[in-house]
């Protein structure tokens, strides 16, 4: 679903740092708080930036090469006087917070230092500025925003940047919900081969007598209802990054076939005759604990060996539990915004999240968070509890169904703009629950 995140800023902020994994780790959480931020790892290309933009806002380190944050400043006051520069530094001395402050810098930040204080610097930049500007836009936020800054999370953000432009195959493991996916896009995102495509593939939705002939293609007339050639997966990714999904789902026969593929980087269509080479980035991802698959003989080791060169694990949602408020924030915003509401969120709210366990982490909470906002006059201790009561006993959806009132479910329809199936899940029961209840509703 497309929505719409309110941004704070009318205009974009600069960010100039030239270690990627720090301007990664800024950048993500910057873009979560709801900024729209353009980022440079040379004074060069932030000079250039500016030349071309006013940016109300820049946020640049001090040494970043030949020149400095100091003539970034110096670049950024002269495009526009009202500039507020925040400058962030690991090795301060008095000298430069001297030059800084007399270059008219807005803000000096000593390294490392807590993402918040970052935040609270830019508040108070944007609340000296004059209130001329105009009504904040909506804009979309890009699809993969990563949100937490946990540091369980700024480890997979570092090994997100350090692999994304390599070609390495790699592999996320986690539980679901962790945001398997959302890392796998980033680091096509992020990778060399960001303009080529990034093509999904479920191996679990797959009948395994399929998968051969869905990723590596099939002629015409290759087996019964092949009735024309078919172009495989690795052929029609040529170039981008193939995200295999639910890898341990695929069986041993299939297994040695991948394999065989990951060695040659060959494909050859079912029936064809030849084989032909394709350049693809393969990403896996699995909620299964792969090296117990392989000790209990249900995954083959030497394809484990091939996958494991790069090895992401997500850390669940109840092991990093700082990021819950950021999080909910995050998803409070969206949804207020994409269904019109002002459903605030109260301390005693934040605190009953964060007290959960989240079995399905990260999507449990945005889905918990978005039914919250429909149904919910605020988000407080009791609302949470009755949320999560309700989606724990989705399983029984006919008592769960007895105690949702018709209007309510009217209610949730017309927020949804009638997705049926989007109104379940809000509702916590089964579509043809909700399918059934609509027929006897007349609806
Ligand atoms: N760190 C995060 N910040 C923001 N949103 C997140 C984060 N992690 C996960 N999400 C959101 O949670 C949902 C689930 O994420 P994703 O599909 O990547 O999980 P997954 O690990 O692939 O789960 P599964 O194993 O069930 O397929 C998505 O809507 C995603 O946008
Ligand atoms: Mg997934």
């Amino acid at each position: 679903m497309q929505q719409k995140v309110p941004q704070k800023l009318t205009q974009k902020l600069l960010l100039v740092e030239d270690d990627p994994a720090l301007q990664f780790t800024i950048l993500t959480a910057l873009e979560a708080q709801g900024y729209e931020v353009d980022a440079a790892s040379t004074t060069g290309e932030a000079i250039e930036r500016l030349g071309n933009y006013a940016y109300p806002i820049v946020v640049s380190d001090i040494y970043i090469d030949e020149r400095t944050g100091l003539d970034v400043l110096d670049a950024a006051k002269r495009k526009d006087p009202l500039c507020s520069v925040i400058i962030m530094t690991g090795r301060g001395t008095v000298e430069t917070v001297q030059a800084a402050t007399r270059g008219g810098a807005f803000e000096y930040l000593a390294k490392p230092f807590e993402l918040d204080i970052l935040f609270d610097a830019i508040a108070r930049a944007e609340a000296a500025r004059t209130d001329t500007e105009a009504e904040a836009e909506e804009e979309q936020l890009p699809e993969s925003v990563m949100i937490g800054s946990s540091s369980a999370m700024v480890e997979v953000y570092k090994k997100v940047v350090r692999v994304a432009p390599t070609d390495a195959t790699v592999v996320i493991e986690g539980e679901t919900g962790t945001g398997k996916e959302l890392v796998a896009r980033m680091i096509h995102r992020l990778s060399l081969r960001a303009k080529q495509a990034f093509v999904p593939v479920d191996c679990a939705a797959i009948a395994p007598s399929l998968l051969e002939s869905e990723l590596f293609g099939a002629m015409r007339g290759a087996f019964t209802g092949a009735d024309r050639d078919r172009v495989g997966v690795f052929e029609a990714a040529n170039r981008g990054t193939v995200f295999l999904d639910e890898i341990g789902e695929i069986d041993k026969s299939f297994q040695a076939n991948l394999l065989r593929f990951l060695q040659e980087r060959e494909i050859r269509p079912l029936g064809a005759s030849r084989s032909k080479e394709v350049d693809v980035r393969v990403i896996c991802a699995t909620n299964r604990d792969l090296q117990r698959m392989v000790d209990d003989d249900k995954f083959r080791e030497d394809l484990w060996y091939r996958l494991n060169t790069v090895r992401i694990v997500m850390p669940p949602l109840r092991e990093r539990r700082d990021d819950i408020p950021l999080l909910a924030r995050f998803y409070v915003n969206k949804y207020n915004g994409a269904y019109n509401r002002e459903v605030k969120l109260m301390d005693s709210g934040v605190q009953a999240l964060q007290d959960y366990t989240w079995p399905g982490n990260v999507r449990q909470l945005q889905h918990v968070i978005e039914r919250l906002t429909i149904l919910a006059d605020r988000i407080d201790r009791d609302s949470v509890f009755d949320a999560l009561t309700a989606m724990e006993s989705r399983d029984k959806p006919v008592e769960t169904l007895a105690d949702v009132q018709e209007d309510k479910i009217r209610e949730v329809l017309a927020a949804t703009g009638g997705n049926k199936s989007k109104a379940a899940q809000i509702l916590g029961i089964e579509r043809k629950t909700l399918y059934r209840k609509l027929e006897r509703m007349k609806l």
